[in-house]
């Protein structure tokens, strides 16, 4: 994988280089889907606001995502030919693919170049104090897990964040707090030179590949080759947002923000059985996925959390029921959809990662942008930009088709302007 060389090269080069400027945003926009490319949704867990940016860029007020607590937000991977030069008159913007998923970290001339899903990330600890990205335990890559007291664990802290290439099926990565850290599930990727680190956690999000999306033609459409330029861009800003291969499936997915142990995730059997289906034992800060072809695509289903790592463990948490509806005329409803369950602790005070009294065990319901935000409280997935997905009835289904109808509407005007 040309990521893998790149990094093999970067750890070769370590003497060469220099701390990079990182820029880290304590403001931003609501909104800074402009432009084409590939996005994922960044939803915050955290407990309070948090800002997400590209370490490069220049101007927070424009070019850094603002995140409320509880919210989802659409973020761009920009990416350029130049993974150093990100503005002005030479920058060279190429479209972002899913390939873009993970931070290349490049080393070159004495500058560290990033790719455009390497991030910086902050979140709010009240009094003007922000968190950084960080994990449990000091013998990276991996965490310390089953910690019980974050007062006196060990912590790492990283420089960035990487969205990585395990978000393409869910698309979605989560902001979470484990003690004043920005939670991250391992180290991907470090260098060292002159005393200085720079170094980069994963955020936590689920796996599984990725198939398709909505595109205004009510269908996914395919990815552009890697490297493309913006200047010779023929795909449309909403059909990249959400392109993917064209093989049809449905994913369920559970990640596990609830507990610091790995809890096994199961999700409802197909209509008229009672035996649930097995995903897998999911480690916390981490997600797991099931998926379905063909009529069972449309089949409703719940997704269950158990309090151990095995099936046979006790259910702990069921979601509410996903029953998904027809995203593209001619096609069994479900099909390219991923829909996800995190079940998270919202005690962001706590010490013990490992306990989660009930009252603070929570639910959020995530799927796929499609083509915009896609999250709510319960299975209906009330997100701002939705025509109202997942669990609909009587009015509300209504209201669903037209706004779906309204959207085609839109998708074919764009198109023909
Ligand atoms: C960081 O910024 C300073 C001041 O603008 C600049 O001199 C330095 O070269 C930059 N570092 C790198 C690695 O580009
Ligand atoms: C964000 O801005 C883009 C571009 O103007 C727009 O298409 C999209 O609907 C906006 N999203 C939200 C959630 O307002
Ligand atoms: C870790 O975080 C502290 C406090 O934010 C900061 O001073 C220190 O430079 C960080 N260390 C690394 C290696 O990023």
């Amino acid at each position: 994988m040309a990521s893998r060389y790149l990094r093999a090269l970067a750890l070769l080069s370590l003497a060469a280089a220099q701390e990079p400027n990182i820029t880290r945003c304590t403001s931003g926009a609501a909104n800074i889907t402009t432009g084409k490319a590939f996005h994922v949704q960044v939803c915050n867990l955290f407990g309070a606001t948090c800002y997400i940016n590209h370490p490069y860029i220049q101007d927070c007020a424009t070019e850094s995502l603002e995140i409320l607590s509880g919210e989802c937000k659409l973020y761009p991977i920009f990416e350029y030919v130049d993974k150093w030069v990100r503005s002005g008159a030479s920058a060279v913007e190429e479209l972002s693919t899913q390939n873009d998923l993970g931070c290349t970290e490049f080393i070159s001339d004495g500058k560290a170049q990033l790719s455009g899903a390497c991030a910086a990330v902050q979140c709010s600890l009240g009094g003007g104090a922000w968190a950084g990205p960080g994990m449990t335990g000091n013998s990276p890559p991996t965490r310390e897990t089953g910690v019980t007291n974050t007062a006196t664990a060990a912590w790492t802290n990283f420089s960035i964040v990487e969205i990585s290439d395990d978000a393409k099926q869910l698309k979605n990565v989560f902001l979470y707090r484990t003690g004043d850290y920005v939670a991250t599930t391992r180290r991907t990727y470090t260098w060292s030179t002159g005393g200085v680190t720079l170094s980069t956690g994963k955020l936590p999000t689920s796996n599984g590949n990725n198939y398709g999306a909505l595109a205004c033609l009510l269908r996914p459409v395919a990815c552009p080759a890697q490297n493309t330029l913006l200047s010779d861009a023929s795909i449309s800003a909403s059909d990249l947002k959400m392109c993917g291969a064209t093989g049809k499936w449905v994913y369920y997915n559970a990640v596990n923000l609830l507990n610091d142990a790995s809890l096994y995730a199961t999700y409802s059997g197909d209509t008229g059985t009672t035996t649930s289906k097995n995903m897998a034992a999911v480690p916390f800060l981490d997600g797991r996925s099931g998926f379905q072809s063909g009529d069972r695509m449309d089949d409703a289903r719940a997704v269950m959390l158990h309090s151990g790592d095995a099936a046979s463990s006790a259910v702990l948490l069921t979601s509410g029921t996903f029953t998904p509806k027809v995203d593209f005329t001619g096609e069994v409803a479900g099909t390219w959809r991923s829909y996800g369950v995190v079940f998270y602790c919202d005690d962001y005070a706590r010490t013990d990662l490992t306990q989660c009294a009930e009252a603070n065990r929570k639910m959020l319901y995530v799927a796929d942008p499609n083509p915009e935000e896609q999250f709510g409280t319960s299975s209906s997935l009330s997100g701002s930009g939705t025509a109202g997905d997942g669990t609909t009835s009587g009015g509300l289904r209504a209201l669903a088709s037209l706004a779906s109808f309204a959207w085609s509407f839109l998708c074919f005007g764009l198109l023909s302007s």
